[in-house]
């Protein structure tokens, strides 16, 4: 059974007067309730509809159970942009805010939005998350959700306080490999988990950087803003992609938790080489006297209260292919695969040699990887089974269908998400605790139990 939202189950306690909420009466929630059940299709609005945004857009676009209501976007181009996929879709154009950074509040106001798929830089995501939440409206988040722990328990308190659902947007738990590992860790292929490993190892140096080694008010898009995070932050500043369907297959927040958090970065060369030896940067270019803060590689271990340890890599900075580096083992055996179905080794002949690989006691033979691709097919989700064509065609390889499906659904049955309010906040922990942990010479942080002893009780995710 998927997680119904318990209108009862709401808590009140210190933290939530401290963050100046009060508990909505109950005439309140049921009124919100209320609205949702009387749209025929579920009506959702967008903060934010840049690169992502607009991908977003396109895959709810494409849903016949939704309606398109609304964009707010600092930018008229991007709202423009938008306008133009639901457009060549034969919707009607949708209302436009675009007069500054708080203009969204005024999107919030409209009665006929059910939910909002938030977009914008990460700074921005928590506010508008709760914005939206105290609107009554269903919080879709882009990843990360927060970026301090302040903001993590804003999240929580006001889901709690208001009753309505937060979604963070983690596509890559979709994944059909990673889905498919789920459905492995579910059934006991790999015995009892005691380790896993994942991380975001992404060359964005291209994307750090545009118009040549530019950032900040001279580029565009995650340039403008992203890249003042490597400038500021040494931290992994971006660990729910890899730490998602781990989370997942650990059962975290639903019988387990993340307890503690060591951390440690290496020095920061990536992105000053970059600048140096573009064509259009050089050593008197003067991006190449910036001291850049984000460690090229950064290493954090979590322990868990269930006693498997994960370690999360972040590695944007250097020359690299994609990889979400995931490895689980467990009492019986173990797999290790880059994620999001990447092909493997280029051969000459132009096909992939595929890496994934899999070690199972007693059905593998022994002391001997095997291919991991039959494990995959054996135990592919039954959600891909269903919906393959339709996904195909969307966004990294199908992922971008099934979150923003996720989201459209959890309104239309007015059901909580399958990532909640408390998957976004002990994901997103992840980096303000790595950076106090880095700042401390790695000494150990400890999370705090977002859930406030709910993760005890919890079931387990019903994506199977
Ligand atoms: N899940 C994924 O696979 C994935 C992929 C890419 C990006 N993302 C996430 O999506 C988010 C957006 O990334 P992007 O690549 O689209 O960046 P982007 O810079 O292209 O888009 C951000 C948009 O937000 C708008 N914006 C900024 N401040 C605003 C405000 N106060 N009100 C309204 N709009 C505002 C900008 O004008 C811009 O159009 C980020 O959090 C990023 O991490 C996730």
């Amino acid at each position: 059974m998927k997680n119904r939202i318990n209108r009862r189950n709401f808590i009140k306690t210190a933290s939530l007067a401290g963050a100046g909420l009060t508990l909505l009466p109950n005439a309140a929630m049921a009124l919100n309730t209320n609205s949702i059940k009387a749209a025929a299709k579920v009506r959702i609005a967008f903060i934010g509809v840049g690169l992502r945004g607009r991908n977003h857009v396109s895959n709810i676009s494409k849903n016949p159970d939704a309606e398109i209501v609304a964009f707010a976007d600092i930018s008229a181009e991007a709202i423009a942009e938008a306008q133009k996929i639901i457009n060549k879709d034969g919707r009607a154009k949708a209302t436009e805010f675009s007069s500054g950074p708080t203009d969204y509040l005024k999107l919030l106001k409209m009665p006929n939005i059910d939910g909002v798929i938030i977009s914008t830089p990460w700074e921005w995501h928590a506010k508008m998350a709760v914005d939206t939440m105290k609107a009554g409206k269903y919080a879709g988040v882009e990843v990360s959700a927060a970026t301090t722990l302040e903001q993590c328990w804003d999240l929580v308190d006001t889901y709690e306080a208001t009753g309505i659902p937060c979604m963070i947007l983690e596509n890559v738990c979709y994944g059909r490999q990673e889905l498919a590992l789920l459905n492995m860790v579910k059934k006991g292929v790999f015995g009892e988990v005691v380790h896993a490993r994942c991380g975001y190892l992404h060359d964005l140096r291209g994307i750090k950087f545009n118009n040549g080694v530019e950032y900040g008010p001279k580029s565009f898009s995650e340039a403008q803003w992203r890249t003042n995070y490597s400038e500021k932050v040494n931290a992994d500043v971006y660990p729910t992609h890899g730490l998602g369907p781990i989370a997942l297959a650990l059962d975290i927040n639903r019988g387990n938790r993340f307890l503690s958090i060591t951390s440690s970065a290496t020095k920061s060369r990536g992105l000053h080489e970059y600048i140096v030896e573009h064509p259009k940067g050089g050593e008197n270019h003067p991006n190449a006297d910036i001291n850049w803060n984000l460690g090229d590689v950064v290493t954090t271990t979590i322990k868990t209260s269930r006693g498997e340890t994960i370690i999360v890599t972040h590695d944007t900075n250097t020359p690299r292919p994609y990889s979400l580096g995931f490895k689980l083992q467990g009492t019986n055996g173990l797999i290790e695969f880059d994620g999001l179905e990447s092909g493997g080794i280029k051969q000459p002949d132009g096909s992939y040699l595929n890496t994934d690989r899999v070690y199972v006691e007693g059905k593998t033979e022994p002391h001997e990887w095997e291919s991991a691709a039959k494990w995959f097919k054996e135990y592919d989700h039954p959600l891909w089974a269903k919906f393959e064509a339709e996904a195909k065609n969307t966004g990294h390889g199908g992922i971008d269908f099934f979150v923003a499906k996720e989201f459209v659904d959890s309104i239309k049955e007015k059901r909580e998400p399958e990532l909640d309010v408390y998957d976004a906040a002990a994901w997103s922990a992840v980096t303000p605790l790595s950076e106090m942990s880095i700042q401390e010479g790695g000494e150990p942080q400890f999370f705090p139990d977002f859930t406030r002893g709910k993760w005890m009780n919890r079931k387990s995710v019903d994506i199977l």
